[in-house]
Parts: C-alpha cells; sequence; structure tokens
C-alpha cells in the first residue's frame, strides 16, 4: 500500500490569473520578494524552489548557475516555461521538474539554496517533507521558508471573541479547509531542528494584508513600511505570513559533479548529465522505472508504461 500523504493537487488550476494577476496582490507580492533578498544568499550554484508554481519568484534566481522550479503541477510548470524568455539571463539555467515532495528526485546533497514560498500550508505530513529537504541540502547552504501564521493578530481577535472555535496558541497546526493548514512559529522551529537545520532570522511579513489599507494607501507606502517592520519577526510574530532562514544539516555529502536527478522510488542516482535532450526517458538502473522528460519538462510524478 502507498502511505505516501495526500497532495493539493492543482493541475490545470488557474492560480495565476484567479489569485495574482490583476487581483490586487501587488502589496503581498513585493514584501515577499523584500524578505526573500533579505534571507536568500543573491548568488550561488544550485536552487530549488520547492511548489514553484507558474514561476511566479523565478526573476529572483538569476544570481544561481541551476535553478530548479519544482512542482507537482506540470501545467503550472508549463506556465513557468513560457515566461523563460523573459527570465533568460546568460548563466543560469533553469530547470523545470514535476514531481512530489514527498519524493523528492534529486541526489543527495545537490542543493546550496532551498526556497519555499506559500507552498508549506499544503503540507499535511510536515516531518516527511522535511525530512527530503535535509537529504537533498548542501551542507553550509540555507533554507528559506515561508509559512501561514496560526498565530496571526486576525486570528487571536477572533479567537477572543469566540468567532473561531481553535486557539492561535496553540502548538499544534490547524486544517481551515481540506489540505490547508496554518502553524505556529515554534511548531514549525521544532521541526525544522528535528530535521537536522538549525533555524536563524525571522522576519515578519505582510503587515498590512486588508482590503480597505490597500484601498486607501499608496502601494509603495505599504510595502516600504511593512520593509521596516519585517524585522520585528526576531521578537514577535503576529502576521499572516512568517519568512525563516535556516542553516542546512552539516551531515551528509555535497553531491559529486555531474550527479544530479535520482529515482523518485529507490533513490538510486540517474546518469544524465545536464542539459540534456528536450525530449527522452530516464531510466534507473536499479528498479529500472523509467521517467520522461518531454519539451523541457522532467516528469517524476510517474514512471512511464
Ligand atoms: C499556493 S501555490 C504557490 C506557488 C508559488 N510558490 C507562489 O508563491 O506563487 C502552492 C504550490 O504548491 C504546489 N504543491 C502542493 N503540494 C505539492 C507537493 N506535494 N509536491 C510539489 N508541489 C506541491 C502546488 O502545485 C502549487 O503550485
Amino acid at each position: 500500500m502507498d502511505d505516501t500523504p495526500p497532495v493539493c493537487d492543482y493541475e490545470g488550476s488557474d492560480y495565476r490569473t484567479r489569485f495574482w494577476e490583476g487581483q490586487g496582490r501587488s502589496y503581498e507580492d513585493q514584501v515577499e520578494r523584500v524578505a526573500l533578498r533579505r534571507l536568500m544568499p543573491p548568488a550561488g550554484q544550485t536552487l530549488i524552489e520547492i511548489g514553484a508554481g507558474f514561476g511566479r519568484l523565478a526573476d529572483e534566481y538569476r544570481g544561481y548557475r541551476q535553478v530548479v522550479l519544482f512542482d507537482y503541477s506540470r501545467s503550472l510548470l508549463r506556465e513557468a516555461q513560457a515566461q523563460l524568455p523573459q527570465l533568460a539571463a546568460p548563466d543560469t539555467q533553469f530547470i523545470f521538474v514535476a514531481g512530489n515532495w514527498y519524493k523528492m528526485p534529486f541526489v543527495a546533497g545537490l542543493f546550496d539554496t532551498m526556497v519555499q514560498v506559500r507552498t508549506l500550508h499544503h503540507a499535511a505530513d510536515v516531518p516527511a517533507l522535511m525530512q527530503q529537504l535535509a537529504r537533498i541540502a548542501r551542507p553550509g547552504g540555507r533554507y528559506v521558508l515561508e509559512f501561514a501564521n496560526k498565530q496571526n493578530l486576525k486570528a487571536i481577535l477572533r479567537y477572543s471573541l469566540r468567532r473561531q472555535d481553535w486557539s492561535p496558541f496553540a502548538p499544534e497546526p490547524v486544517e481551515f479547509t481540506a489540505l490547508n493548514f496554518d502553524f505556529h512559529p515554534h511548531w514549525i522551529r521544532q521541526q525544522l531542528q528535528q530535521a537536522g537545520f538549525h533555524p536563524g532570522r525571522v522576519l515578519s511579513v505582510s503587515h498590512f494584508r486588508l482590503g480597505v489599507l490597500k484601498k486607501a494607501v499608496p502601494n509603495g507606502w505599504l510595502v516600504w513600511a511593512d520593509s521596516l517592520l519585517q524585522a520585528t519577526g526576531g521578537w514577535w510574530q503576529l502576521t499572516p505570513s512568517i519568512f525563516t532562514a535556516s542553516a542546512h544539516p552539516e551531515a551528509g555529502e555535497s553531491a559529486r559533479p555531474g550527479s544530479f536527478f535520482a529515482c523518485p522510488e529507490c533513490g538510486t542516482p540517474l546518469s544524465h548529465i545536464l542539459p540534456g535532450p528536450q525530449n527522452t526517458r530516464l531510466t534507473c538502473s536499479a528498479c529500472e522505472l523509467q521517467w520522461g522528460v518531454t519539451d523541457g519538462l522532467y516528469d517524476f510524478k510517474e514512471p512511464l508504461k
């Protein structure tokens, strides 16, 4: 029996146009970029964004040599690929990989920098996910994680007025609708430590995520004020969004040069040198499963028949 946790499936979703484009979220987008730039090393060899969706943040990664945009949704990754001409940077190779974050198709110790923004709320099994991330993290690197904070001011107010039955102060995650979780900052810190990461800086982000404010105050002012307040995350965390930067576990080895993908089912390294052909199949020498590459999209969601 397959005991992989359930996945929130965005295949075929209109996430980009329904949630972002023209939807009045320029404030959220900009303050998240400010936080990301503060926490992420600006340049390096290998970076992965876990749950990259349609590549909203991909232009932030142009200081890296190899950038993996990883997501469960092939259709969103195709949208990310369509942006490639605008993303193009002479020294950056973008690699589009479909797969499940509970079965990461990469060799151990591969990534200098790992970024995860607006996705942890879909993780039913955070320890299992972080275990995978600890495995593919290169010692000496950094993991920038954004998560939805259950201990935010609005939740505290609603709880005090008895409009909400779950406590924002209780450590365990709350699933407010199916496969959508809010997390307590202390609980996240614990999970990071248990997986071997060393949590460091914390930023509180999106202080002004309120429709009336966003209508009344120019966006630039709100972004400026949020940027000033983000550092208060080191003392208290009351905003809906929290960014953390953790040092990678020191244990483990860095990936050998030239090794990149591994079979998501059995973990055996796959012999494939990047950049490879646009259309091919990768065969696992141990379990013999085959994985497809179609028009530049590496697909590790399901093996080929
Ligand atoms: C709300 S979107 C955020 C996308 C992007 N990070 C952004 O901020 O624009 C959440 C993303 O997580 C991805 N996701 C959810 N569960 C996943 C899993 N098990 N493995 C890989 N990606 C997953 C979804 O496909 C979706 O693209």
